[in-house]
């Protein structure tokens, strides 16, 4: 079956910085999918290569079979690849209704639209804050409404970089039975740090080290290994 998403030996330098090394990648319709590596390993690269904000020097990017190497900043969201980003994306001076319609409505009719959003904000538990102003959200409450946003537009492929970064163990928990109630409609390739996190949701991790997939198994099989262990400068990753 041809991969929702591939790459074929992609590689991105900065200046003297190899970013991205050789990287085969691929991802079946429907998979959910944990990257996991260092800080600098080039996990957030890798996500802006795949939404086109970061041009390849070399090697290919493909969707449903179609190459997507040369895409526009614009096109991910046409294609069907929504991105929460590392960075927080949400306007902060409208209320999270309007954050989630504004993405709801872009492929969709206004009763359209205003039937998703309230269906997306009851997925995500925030339909109690509807009308809250975004930024005054608390940092999990905003993570999760930033989520929100991107099921809102239904993409095939979501793209989530560290979801569960700064949230407490409650959250966490949450984010993750989030995230594995979003993967039933969703494939999802998921950045994070929290080794618990993904021992909730993963089935397979891909493993990046300086730009390179080193390994790619089962989250057990990861961190026991003593090469990841070593990566991870001595912390146990658990
Ligand atoms: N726009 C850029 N210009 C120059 N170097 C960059 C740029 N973006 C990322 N890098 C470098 O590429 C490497 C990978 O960064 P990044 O993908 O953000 O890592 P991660 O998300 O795994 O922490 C780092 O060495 C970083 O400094
Ligand atoms: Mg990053």
């Amino acid at each position: 079956m041809t991969p929702l998403i591939e790459t074929r030996r992609l590689n991105v330098r900065f200046g003297g910085v190899h970013a991205t090394r050789d990287v085969n990648f691929s991802l079946a319709e429907n998979e959910l999918r944990c990257v996991i590596g260092p800080n600098g390993a080039g996990k957030s690269t890798f996500f802006k290569l795949l939404t086109g904000q970061v041009k390849p020097t070399s090697g290919q990017i493909l969707f449903r079979g179609k190459d997507i190497s040369n895409m526009q900043p614009h096109e991910p969201g046409r294609l069907g690849i929504g991105i929460k980003t590392q960075v927080p994306s949400l306007f902060n001076g409208l209320s999270v209704w309007e954050n989630v319609w504004l993405s709801a409505r872009r492929l969709n009719s206004t009763a359209h639209a205003n039937r998703i959003t309230g269906e997306t904000l009851e997925r995500v538990g925030m339909a109690a804050y509807r009308n809250v102003q975004a930024g005054l959200l608390a940092h999990g409450m905003r993570q999760w409404v930033e989520i929100g946003v991107v099921i809102a537009a239904d993409p095939p492929l979501i793209l989530l970089d560290e979801p569960a970064a700064g949230m407490s163990d409650a959250e966490v928990a949450r984010t993750a039975e989030l995230i594995l109630e979003i993967n039933r409609q969703h494939a999802l390739v998921v950045v994070e740090h929290d080794m618990n996190f993904i021992r909730m949701i993963a089935r397979k991790v891909t493993v990046l080290h300086q730009g390179a997939v080193i390994m790619e198994d089962t989250p057990d099989r990861i961190m026991s290994d003593p090469l990841i262990q070593q990566i991870y400068l001595g912390k146990k990753p658990h």
